[in-house]
């Protein structure tokens, strides 16, 4: 029987996670720890300003917290009292030694590991919540049994996590499945069936994925990998698509009625953003390296190319049409975001889309409804290489109307709905002209913008301009 729950790392899938299990495992107390003291200060704090913003978090919060969910530095204490552990720390990518670039930074599961071992005492089970590299569970299971004292016993499952952000919440409550992976025994399983009593609170047992923990782990990394995938091959027919003339929306359309392809996943877009496609891909391009798989690391390195290729091509495009020069020009990016309803911007599109017009000179002026200044700032300077520059270059806007003011070109990199419904008369009336609209996301009235005034170029369309010039003769 599981009564108490520590979850180390209170971040996008610690946080909400937890709260989900604390709202419906009443019996249960759920404590989040975390090193970092600023995130568990904003969890605990009084008027509920979460470190992150996800819909209808702040809700189940505000049901638990307090009750049976609480937010804590004290992580001997949460680790010494729980029954099972929750490991959610950040595996990000390596950016230095060996796997540089492509393999996943483990340092954060290991000193978790670590400070299981430390101050656990009794049996526990660990559950690995992080995307992990396949055998990364045999790795933690080595380090508490080497380092356990009083004879600890621990049983290491690995129970993936398949929550979007901007729909955590919804994802967390009605998942498509849960995926726990253990070992093949009695002890494993018996650690197996009690992570599934607490899911069973709410998940139906048909939705409820045993395997071994092999296949649990690489499950994750091809999940993500077959997503991003989708992204890239419908960005490839985008390319397609803009160099003759059909349509990428009506080409996803016409193949997502296909059931066995189907209709998720098929927008075209700038390219996908967020902390885990890039990350999660590449990181299964390691593994097959280090296995010896080189046509396998390379058919998986093509998704990823495939998104850098598509950022370059849509800033090389806003260029091209505004005659060839950004310089001095001011260009407004509508979303920093890397999706909406959401204030992560981790590998963004738009950070790149920033950087290139930068590099050409443009002065940028940015403009998202949830995403504050100093995080554009920050990931702007990551990429750039001159921090010179992009102060002088690059400006954040309160609002979508004073970031186009005197712009040449707004350009929509993040998909919030508020873009849709924009006064754009009013928008084409305070911009310089010719007024160049560029939609990164298809989420505009094209044909009304059209008839404003402003040259609109969409990804996944041929330009007008292009067209009505002779591109095809
Ligand atoms: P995050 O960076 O938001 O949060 C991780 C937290 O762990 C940080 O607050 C950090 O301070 C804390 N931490 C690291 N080491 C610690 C330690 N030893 N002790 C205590 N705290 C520690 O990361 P995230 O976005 O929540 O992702 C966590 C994992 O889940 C990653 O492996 C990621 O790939 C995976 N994942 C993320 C998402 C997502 O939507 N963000 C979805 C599914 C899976
Ligand atoms: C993704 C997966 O969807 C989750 O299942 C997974 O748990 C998570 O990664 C993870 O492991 O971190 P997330 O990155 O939060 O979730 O968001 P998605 O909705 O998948 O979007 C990722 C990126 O792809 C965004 O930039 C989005 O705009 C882009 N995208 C998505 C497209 O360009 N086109 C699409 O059709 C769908």
């Amino acid at each position: 029987m599981i009564t108490k729950v520590c979850c180390i790392g209170a971040g996008y899938v610690g946080g909400p996670t937890s709260s989900v299990i604390a709202l419906k495992c009443p019996s249960v107390t759920v404590t989040v720890v975390d090193y970092n003291k600023e995130r568990i200060e904003a969890w605990n704090s009084a008027d509920y300003d979460l470190p992150i913003y996800e819909p209808s978090l702040v809700d189940v919060v505000r049901e638990c917290r307090g009750r049976n969910l609480f937010f804590s530095t004290e992580v001997a204490k949460s680790i010494e009292e729980a029954d099972l552990i929750f490991i959610s720390v950040n595996t990000p990518t390596k950016t230095f030694g060996l796997g540089k670039g492509r393999a996943a930074d483990l340092k954060y599961i290991e000193s978790a590991a670590r400070c299981i071992a430390d101050y656990a005492h009794g049996p526990k089970v660990v559950v690995e919540k992080s995307t992990v590299p396949v055998k990364a569970a045999e790795s933690i299971s080595r380090i508490l049994k080497a380092n356990s004292r009083n004879g600890n016993c621990f049983q290491v499952l690995s129970n993936p996590e398949f929550l979007a952000e901007g729909t955590a919440i919804k994802d967390l409550l009605n998942p498509d499945r849960v995926l726990i992976g253990g070992p093949q025994t009695e002890d494993g399983q018996h650690a197996v069936r009690c992570l599934c009593w607490i899911y069973e609170h709410w998940v139906s047992k048909s939705n409820i994925i045993t395997t071994n923990t092999w296949s649990s782990e690489l499950s994750k990394l091809a999940a993500n990998a077959f997503l991003a995938q989708r992204i890239s091959s419908i960005n490839a027919m985008s390319a397609i698509c803009e160099a003759t003339g059909a349509d990428v929306g009506e080409v996803a359309h016409a193949i997502g009625t296909d059931s066995r392809i189907g209709p998720k996943f098929l927008q075209a877009s700038v390219g996908f953003g967020g902390s885990c496609f890039q990350k999660d891909v590449l990181n299964l391009v390691y593994l097959c390296e280090v296995l010896h798989l080189p046509e396998v690391a390379a058919y998986w390195q093509q998704v990823v190319d495939m998104n850098d290729y598509q950022r370059r091509r849509f800033s090389n495009r806003i260029i091209a049409s505004l005659f060839n020069t950004v310089t001095d020009k001011k260009i407004a990016i509508l979303g920093f975001a890397f999706k909406k309803d959401t204030a992560d911007t981790r590998e963004s599109s738009s950070i790149f889309v920033c950087q290139h017009l930068i590099d050409e000179g443009a002065q940028v002026v940015v403009y998202d409804p949830k995403v504050r200044e100093a995080s554009v700032r920050r990931d702007v300077n990551m990429v750039c290489s001159d921090p010179e520059r992009v102060e002088r270059l690059l400006t954040v806007s309160e609002d979508a109307y004073s970031a186009v003011q005197d712009a040449h070109a707004f350009v929509v990199c993040t998909e919030w709905d508020e873009f849709k419904t924009l006064d754009f008369q009013r928008i084409y009336d305070s911009m310089l002209k010719p007024s160049f609209a560029f939609d990164g996301r298809i989420i505009l009235n094209h044909e009304q913008l059209r008839t404003i005034g402003f040259q609109v170029e969409v990804i996944g369309q041929a330009s007008k301009q292009r067209v009505a010039s002779g591109f095809f003769e």
